[in-house]
């Protein structure tokens, strides 16, 4: 390894193209990644044909996540062979973390691949990929007792996302995550509070997302809190909305419940992935909450913020679940009328326990249970988006499109859901802007509006 580095300036300038797969921490530890390749005089390009460095961020929680990389991967070959001038590629992330030995032996054109506990060490990676024509992986873990992150990324935007904790103990028997990221480490709060405060003040970020595997166990080892955080956080002047994710049912405490109700800035929405309706598919998920509990939570939720919109994660057809199981979900998305769902077939991850177990299902059930929880969902959704029509909300815009022949901004409320509208007069710029809109319709998956304050 590189003890030291040389001068940026003694450096060419470089150019990188790097590609994320994968849920937000991957898209955070992307901003990690180019935040440092610039000290190495590396800047981000959005043209893989211009790129002297490719990088991949990998995710490998479904199949189907590992076969789109895959075929990246696999399409560079010829590209590389091609291309006549000095090109190297690494791999980094979730797919590394586990099979990085494998994948620089099976790609000749890989020149290196590195895991998720050494995003920091990516400029000593990437000049020892230069230096060397030696290929190699490190997947090695942060073994050190405090997690600390570097606080330097540059936001251009008012959305920030800050990681508080790393890794994850739950070890539900489908996931393969706490094998992709480790144990649970989070940062100091102090450390955190320090760097929010910089992106308000000097970046001037209006929204932060907090960001783990399972937030809800953020300071453990440290006898702090999620709740404690937010609270913290809560006086900054210039911070508009927080949000967190992912939270886990077991931990959600009941003083982040009691936060839910007095915070003004928490976002009216969280994302509680419950995984299934039925008990038994709960328990062999190792999920440790009943049916009961979950409903109990939702429940204080919203006492405790009526205008709570709740999302959350389904995963259909794990190994064996029985027709009265799967209806069982069915069940609780009546029950609960999530706001939206992200679902899923249960894919087996290798390593994990789910994965061993004599799975009699076929992929066609599993298909036709899918398709059912989604179209179940989408009739819940048409149904209660319909009381969106004549309210008003608060949005922060994120971008324009031209849809259906007509050039449409869009923006997301508190309670997470996007609002297209039209510009009150043409060339209005309203990027980044926080603006009152009016919801004049609505369905399962769009709402539009008008401007009613800029
Ligand atoms: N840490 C979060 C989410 C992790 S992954 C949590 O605990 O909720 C995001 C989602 O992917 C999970 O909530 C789950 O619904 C889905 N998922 C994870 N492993 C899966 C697998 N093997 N097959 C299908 N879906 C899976
Ligand atoms: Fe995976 Fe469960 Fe951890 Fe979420 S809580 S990352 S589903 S092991
Ligand atoms: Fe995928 Fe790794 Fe995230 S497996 S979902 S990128 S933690």
């Amino acid at each position: 390894m590189l003890d030291h580095l040389p001068s940026p300036h003694s450096l060419p300038p470089r150019k990188v193209w790097l590609k994320t797969f994968g849920c937000q921490m991957n898209y955070h530890d992307s901003e990690r990644l180019l935040s440092h390749l610039e000290e190495i005089n590396f800047t981000s390009t959005d043209s893989r044909d211009d790129a002297d460095l490719i990088l991949f961020n990998t995710c490998s929680i479904r199949d189907l996540a590992n076969s789109k990389f895959y075929s990246h991967l696999g399409e560079l070959k010829k590209f590389k062979q091609r291309l006549g001038r000095e090109l190297v590629i690494g791999v980094g992330g979730c797919i590394a973390q586990i099979e990085g030995e494998e994948l620089i032996r099976r790609f000749a054109h890989l020149d290196f691949a590195f895991g998720t506990d050494v995003i920091d060490q990516i400029n000593q990676l990437v000049l020892r990929a230069y230096l060397s024509e030696e290929k190699f992986s490190l997947n090695k873990w942060d073994r050190g007792r405090d997690y600390s992150i570097e606080t330097k990324i540059v936001h251009g935007e008012p959305q920030a996302f800050v990681n508080i904790i790393k890794g994850c103990d739950k070890f539900c028997t489908y996931c393969i995550v706490p094998y992709t990221r480790g144990r649970e480490k989070s940062r100091r709060l102090a450390e955190i509070v320090g760097d929010c405060t910089n992106l308000v003040k000097e970046q001037g970020v209006s929204e932060i997302t907090l960001l783990g595997q399972n937030v809800n166990s953020f300071g453990k080892e440290h006898s702090e809190t999620l709740a404690e955080l937010i609270e913290r956080l809560e006086p900054l002047v210039g911070l508009k909305r927080m949000r967190y994710t992912t939270s886990h049912p077991y931990d959600l405490s009941d003083a982040l419940i009691a936060i839910h109700g007095r915070s003004k800035k928490l976002a009216n929405n969280l994302h509680l992935p419950v995984q299934s309706g039925s008990d038994s598919v709960l328990s062999r998920m190792r999920r440790e909450y009943t049916i009961e509990h979950y409903l109990d939570l939702v429940e204080r939720l919203r006492a405790a913020n009526p205008a709570l919109s709740l999302s959350t994660d389904i995963i259909v057809g794990f190994p064996n679940e029985s027709e009265e199981e799967f209806l069982a979900t069915i069940e609780l998305l009546n029950r609960v009328r999530f706001d939206s769902i992200y679902s899923f077939k249960f894919s087996p991850r290798k390593g994990t326990k789910a994965a061993k177990i004599d799975d009699l299902l076929t992929e066609e059930v599993r298909g036709q249970r899918l398709q059912q929880v989604q179209k179940r969902q989408l009739e819940i959704q048409a149904e209660d988006r319909q009381k969106m029509v004549g309210q008003r909300y608060e949005i922060l815009v994120e971008g324009s499109k031209v849809m259906k022949g007509q050039f449409k901004w869009s923006g997301r409320t508190s309670c997470n859901r996007i609002i297209h509208f039209l510009p009150e007069q043409e060339g209005v710029d309203y990027q980044w802007q926080w603006i009152e809109v009016e919801v004049i319709e609505a369905t399962a998956l769009s709402c539009q509006g008008r401007v009613v304050r800029e």
